[in-house]
């Protein structure tokens, strides 16, 4: 015979559990999270975007649009890293512009080239700055061509540190590759000088020491 299996009787008989608070979901309602969170919430985000709105810059796409190439971020950089040669590109401008033109190559025969001109790339500045300070007049001669006309003289109309951003300027621009200048040393030439009114002559401007460190 089988041995009857015994029932277990704990399994029928125990009563359910009463459900307590500890077996209760968790749910919102009543007592949830109050109202004050969502409206600080509010204020927070609010105020962030008037930041990044004003602060920060906004999306402006100048700020966050990227350059297309390496080549468009080196192009957006100054030529060197000396400030007065963007001073010096104003200044050519709206001062030596007219007769030695936008592309530093001046008028045959009658304004000189200052693209290549051994006046500019001397490599101490002292001749050019002269130039600049009181005017050139007579015969003249730019790389082997003659010219004989008049440049008027700046250093009236210039300040020591106009002179130097664009004697740098006309030194570094057009594929010219000489050193830039210093207010200081514009200074120097201009006590130096100051006892001279009228404008140079080439020959005078010969025996003059062309200057600047030795390189
Ligand atoms: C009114 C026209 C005129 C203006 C403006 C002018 N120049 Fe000249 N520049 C001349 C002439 C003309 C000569 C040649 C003078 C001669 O024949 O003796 C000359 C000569 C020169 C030379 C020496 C020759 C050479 O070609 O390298 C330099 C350097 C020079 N100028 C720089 C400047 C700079 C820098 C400015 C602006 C601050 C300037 N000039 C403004 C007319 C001008």
């Amino acid at each position: 015979m089988k041995p009857e299996r015994k029932k277990n009787p704990v399994a029928v008989t125990k009563p359910v559990a009463a459900r307590t608070m500890d077996d209760a979901e968790p749910a919102f309602g009543e007592g949830g999270i109050p109202i004050w969170i969502f409206v600080a919430l509010g204020v927070l985000i609010y105020f962030s975007l008037v930041y990044l709105d004003r602060s920060a810059g906004g999306f402006n796409s100048l700020v966050y649009e990227p350059f297309e190439s390496y080549d468009a971020v080196k192009k957006s950089q100054p030529a060197t890293g000396n400030p007065l040669i963007a001073q010096g590109r104003e200044v050519y401008g709206r001062t030596c512009t007219a007769c030695h033109q936008p592309t530093g190559m001046g008028t045959p025969g009658q304004f000189p080239p200052l693209a290549g001109s051994d006046w500019v790339n001397a490599a101490g500045p002292d001749r050019v700055i002269r130039i600049v300070l009181n005017g050139l007049q007579g015969p003249l001669k730019v790389n082997g061509t003659d010219f004989n006309n008049a440049m008027v003289a700046w250093k009236d109309i210039l300040k020591d540190d106009e002179i130097a951003a664009v004697v740098s300027f006309v030194r570094q621009e057009w594929g010219n590759k000489a050193p830039a200048v210093t207010p200081a040393q514009v200074k120097g030439v201009r006590d130096a000088t100051k006892d001279r009114p009228d404008a140079w002559t080439g020959d005078e401007l010969v025996k003059v020491p062309e200057g600047g460190e030795a390189k």
